[in-house]
């Protein structure tokens, strides 16, 4: 695995370096524009030298040339090849532009060498028709030709000289005889003869060069060299005719004879014949030309090799300038538009923060502006979009921090009556984990609330509220519900519902009206009881004996009357107990002690019910009022004993007779960190359900014979306390009610080792 990636890593690295290299070298545009304008430079150099020699070039520049241009060549052959490599692994990389700019580069290399090897096929075509109708076989022949005319015209002046000489010889040898008899006549003959025929210079001398008659100076036999002249008399004495003494190359021809007349004299006539300058000087030319070309006719292969070879380099070079070219230019274009691609992606992938470099007025520059006014605008957009989600979660947090504060359940509701946003407090009032709950309908979680909401769909423009009572775990409460809707218009968009719990309020104010009406009934009542009660015990002390019809039945109606009456003073003392209620007098008892004594009262009274208690030597010390917690215990064994025996018959009989205990009452208690609870439970019938919420309400009991004050009593106590009463049923396995537990539950500050607060002194 790692070998794999190794070099790939490596090749990535690499890459990265060649790159950065190319930022420094490949790229710099002063070398670019230095190579290109050294290629054009140098090219024309070529293309100029051999325009103006194009086959008599020196060899040596030649070479030099196409030296120079290597030079050039071979770098920008190089750079170009490491910008192909670049961009050949840009694309491998997938790089933001790198195929556009692949395909630019492709366009403008193709651009750039189209026309390069069109003129390149089309100048070596016109170079091998030029070259090959330079040496085309008329041009050949039209040269050789025309050298031959010039040499005919040379040919037929020496025909015309040879033809003077002869004539003017024969003149002399025909008048020899006149002309030895009169020597003196000889001059004018010769001057008068040669006048006639036309001649320009001719002379007669004798064997050493001695002019004896005729021209002196440029036409005399004076002017040719002494070993001219001696071989052309020896030739002349071999072969006794004309004999010329030079051909071409000179102003003129000559020629040379030997007189007949003068045999034994030996005297020569000399003639000469001046040639045209003008033709002298094209002839020497035409000859060199022709020349030349015969050489060149014999080198021409070479040359045409030589030719290509630096046409090609040249185009070589121009092409290579021109891809050059096409890739910085290439490169120049594409760079924006790689860099828009490359901060496109970074947009997208949420940097609003780019922005793009913008040169110069073209398309490229306006589209680089407006996508910085867009990221900016964007960005811009964006910022406020953040600050007013922060404003409204700010906001939404303080709302959230005044429902978290209030005691009143808050439950915003959407317009589907699902739960939108529950504060802890409704959660708690509910006892229902709400927030794990929103989305759901309200309805389906609090069946009790249906009713509320169903009414203020029908009436969402007014406000609705109602008490309704919940049942919790075997609790119900009194909440007080508000419900209002959210309203945008004529729609509906939302509700808000708040509720409170007034089970106590209720309670409290129950108890409070209870207890006015209690001190009334106990002061109004409570004073006569003890005159009747008297009354009736003196009249059946008194007259019973003297009553002779009946006595039974005054005895009997004395009698309920002194046991009612006592009943209603029970009664009366019970209602006063609880409408006085004094304030606890706080000292240190043993909780132990204070069950154990309460038991033991109430287990004389009812000897048919077992009796369980936890037997522990160690004391509890707590702080309480002893007198009161003894009460509000036996108040509960009591309840306890009376719905064990109501269980066993309406009569409440037959529990004295003994077959086995009709119930049985424990009592236990718990000492831990929360506080201390004493629970008493039994096994009677269990408390009435349907009532359960109101049972320590006064005056609420389900006994023929019950005031309903005594839980209420124990209530208040507890209160006093710190503590609370805790009422619930106790279910058999087969989820059947067997009996109640009633707990009194004490704060853990309670305890009197623990209690900081003062015992107060002891009335
Ligand atoms: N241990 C219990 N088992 C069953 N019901 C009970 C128990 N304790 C109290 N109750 C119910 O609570 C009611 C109220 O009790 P209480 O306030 O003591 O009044 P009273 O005893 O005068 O009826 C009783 O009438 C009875 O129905
Ligand atoms: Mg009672």
């Amino acid at each position: 695995m790692d070998s794999a990636v190794a070099p790939v890593r490596r090749r990535q690295r690499l890459m990265l370096r060649l790159s950065a290299l190319a930022n420094r070298v490949a790229l710099s545009s002063r070398l670019t524009i230095g190579l290109t304008i050294a290629a054009v430079v140098i090219s024309l150099a070529t293309a100029i030298n051999l325009a103006e020699s194009p086959l008599g070039a020196d060899p040596a520049i030649n070479v030099a040339l196409i030296l120079i241009d290597l030079m050039v060549v071979l770098p920008l052959a190089g750079l170009i090849a490491f910008r192909i490599v670049l961009l050949w692994s840009a694309r491998r990389q997938g790089k933001a532009g790198s195929r556009l700019h692949a395909r630019l580069v492709l366009l403008f290399s193709f651009v750039a060498v189209a026309p390069a090897i069109v003129v390149a096929v089309f100048s070596a075509a016109m170079f091998e028709f030029g070259i090959q109708s330079w040496f085309s076989s008329r041009v050949g022949t039209a040269l050789r030709e025309s050298v031959q005319i010039t040499e005919k015209y040379v040919d037929e002046h020496i025909i015309a000289l040879q033809a003077d000489i002869r004539n003017l010889a024969s003149d002399i040898n025909e008048s020899a005889l006149e002309l030895m008899s009169e020597p003196q006549r000889l001059p004018d003959f010769f001057n008068r003869r040669v006048r006639e025929r036309g001649i320009v210079g001719a002379s007669v001398f004798d064997e050493f060069g001695r002019v004896l008659v005729g021209n002196v100076g440029s036409f005399s036999p004076a002017n040719e060299t002494p070993a001219n002249l001696r071989a052309a008399i020896s030739r002349i004495r071999r072969d006794g005719d004309i004999v010329l003494v030079a051909r071409r190359g000179e102003h003129n021809i000559r020629a040379i004879t030997r007189l007949t007349i003068f045999f034994d004299s030996n005297l020569y006539l000399y003639v000469s014949r001046p040639i045209e300058p003008t033709l002298r000087s094209h002839m020497m030319r035409m000859k060199e030309a022709v020349d030349e070309y015969l050489m060149l006719e014999g080198q021409r292969s070479g040359m045409q090799i030589g030719y290509f070879l630096l046409y090609g380099v040249v185009s070589l070079l121009l092409l290579l300038a021109a891809v050059w070219l096409g890739l910085y230019f290439a490169n120049r274009m594409i760079r924006p538009i790689s860099e828009l691609i490359a901060a496109s992606e970074r947009v997208g992938k949420g940097d609003l923060s780019v922005r793009v470099r913008s040169f110069g007025q073209d398309e490229v520059a306006n589209l680089s502006r407006s996508f910085n006014q867009m990221t900016g605008e964007l960005e811009r957009n964006r910022e406020e979009l953040v600050e007013a989600n922060r404003q409204v979660e700010a906001r939404r947090e303080f709302t959230e921090k005044v429902l978290e504060g209030v005691t009143a359940g808050v439950i915003g509701l959407d317009a589907g009556r699902r739960i939108n946003l529950p504060n802890r407090s409704a959660s708690d009032l509910l006892g229902i984990d709400l927030e794990s709950r929103i989305g759901e309908k309200i309805a389906d979680i609090v069946p009790e609330f249906g009713e509320m909401m169903d009414r203020v769909e029908r009436n969402p423009a007014r406000r609705h509220g109602s008490e309704i009572v919940i049942h919790r775990n075997d609790r119900a409460r009194t909440l007080m519900v508000r419900l209002a809707a959210e309203r945008l218009g004529s729609e509906t968009v939302g509700y808000v519902l708040t509720f409170d719990d007034i089970t106590d309020l209720q309670q409290a104010q129950r108890t409070a009206a209870w207890a006015d009406v209690a001190r009334r009934i106990a002061h109004e009542i409570k004073n006569p009881l003890t005159p009747i009660q008297l009354s009736a015990e003196r009249l059946r002390r008194k007259y019973l004996k003297h009553i002779e019809t009946d006595p039974e039945v005054f005895d009997t109606c004395t009698d309920t009357i002194i046991r009612q009456v006592d009943d209603i003073g029970r009664l009366v003392s019970e209602f006063s107990s609880f409408a006085r209620m004094p304030a606890p007098r706080m000292k240190e008892n043993d909780l132990r002690t204070l069950c154990r004594q309460a038991i033991f009262l109430e287990r004389s009274a009812h000897p048919a019910i077992a009796y369980e208690f936890a037997k522990s030597q160690t004391p509890l010390h707590v702080l309480c009022d002893g007198h009161q917690i003894g009460q509000a215990l036996t108040n509960l064994l009591q309840n306890a004993a009376n719905a064990i025996e109501e269980q066993g018959g309406p009569e409440g009989s037959g529990l004295d007779s003994g077959s086995g205990p009709a119930g049985t009452i424990a009592v236990t208690i718990d000492d831990d960190e929360a506080g201390i609870t004493v629970s008493i439970a039994d096994t009677g019938p269990g408390l009435p359900t349907d009532m359960l919420h109101r049972l320590t309400e006064p005056y609420v009991s389900t006994r023929a014979k019950g005031t309903g004050l005594g839980l209420a009593i124990v209530r208040k106590i507890m209160e006093d306390h710190g503590g609370e009463l805790r009422l619930k049923n106790d279910y058999s396995t087969e989820r059947k009610i067997c009996g109640a537990t009633v707990s009194m539950a004490f704060p853990a500050t309670v305890r009197a080792d623990k209690a900081a607060r003062p015992v107060p002194a002891d009335a």
